[in-house]
């Protein structure tokens, strides 16, 4: 196993997580795919257990528990050492919008320090988190292309509409960190290439609420993102920049 390329899904049980593990997992060069989240593995009878990291492997899929304060998520990448030089794909999918106990904001009254901090810990800090662990797994011969879930909402220059404080803001954040990260990965981890990646609306818990109003033809699948988007990381050149694209691969005015 420690010869085969793998690659890795971090924050594996959402819709758009689930379909992306899917695609990878039909990938002829890709021989591994490590699912990393904070629940068991669908279909898996085990408690989770916040305080250790419980890995099982099935055929192709590796599927390891955790959660995500860094010395967690350390010991996870830790896990990861005998692929070291050989993930070629990472996707990160953590991201929320909405739960039980917060909302978008639509105006300046609901914006809530306790929902800026959740929204922002779980969007951009786990994600910049496991950027800074990776880097000397991911560092190696082979070319790696890294691909952020972010949103076309975090643009700056696209936003018209305002409203959603905490989401936009939290990814308007994780693109600057990710280009910050890129250009020292492009000294440091050169084999690396990372996109920022905005997949539509996709039909899954998080966009849920707000489907009303999007039409058929605009609401995608998670299996037609995953295939644009394994799509776009198969062609992605190594030039040591963030790219900033849609699930059509045309570039998002930042
Ligand atoms: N669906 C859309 O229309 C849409 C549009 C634009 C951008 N996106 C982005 O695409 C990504 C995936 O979203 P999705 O549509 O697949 O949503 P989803 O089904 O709700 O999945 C959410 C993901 O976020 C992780 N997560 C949830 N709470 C977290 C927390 N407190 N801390 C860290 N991670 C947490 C989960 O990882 P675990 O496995 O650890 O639970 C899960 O993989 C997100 O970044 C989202 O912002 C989605």
């Amino acid at each position: 196993m420690t010869d085969s390329n793998a690659a890795l899904v971090l924050g594996a049980s959402g819709g758009l997580a689930q379909a992306i593990i899917a695609e990878l997992s039909a990938d002829p060069e890709i021989e591994t795919v490590i699912a990393v989240s904070r629940k068991p593995a669908p279909g898996s009878a085990s408690v989770p257990d916040p305080a250790a990291n419980a890995a099982s492997t099935t055929n192709a899929l590796m599927w390891i528990e955790t959660e995500y304060a860094e010395p967690a998520m350390a010991a996870v990448v830790e896990q990861l050492q005998p692929f070291a030089g050989r993930i070629t794909r990472v996707v990160i999918c953590h991201g929320i919008l909405h739960s039980d106990t917060l909302w978008p904001e639509k105006r300046l009254e609901d914006i809530n320090a306790d929902s800026l901090q959740t929204v922002f810990q779980a969007n951009t800090v786990v994600p910049v988190l496991w950027l800074k662990l990776l880097h000397r797994v991911l560092k190696g011969q082979q070319r790696c292309v890294v691909a952020a879930l972010s949103a076309r909402v975090g643009s700056i220059g696209d936003n018209h509409l305002g409203g959603w404080y905490a989401y936009r803001s939290s990814k308007a954040s994780l693109n600057m960190l990710l280009r910050t990260l890129a250009i020292e990965y492009a000294r440091r981890v050169k084999n690396v290439k990372m996109i920022s990646f905005h997949p539509g609306t996709t039909d899954t818990a998080l966009s849920k609420p707000f489907q009303a109003s999007v039409p058929a033809d605009k609401l995608f699948t998670p299996e037609f993102v995953a295939e644009r988007l394994c799509g776009i990381m198969t062609d992605a050149e190594i030039d040591g920049q963030l790219s900033y694209l849609d699930w059509d691969n045309k570039a998002i005015a930042w």
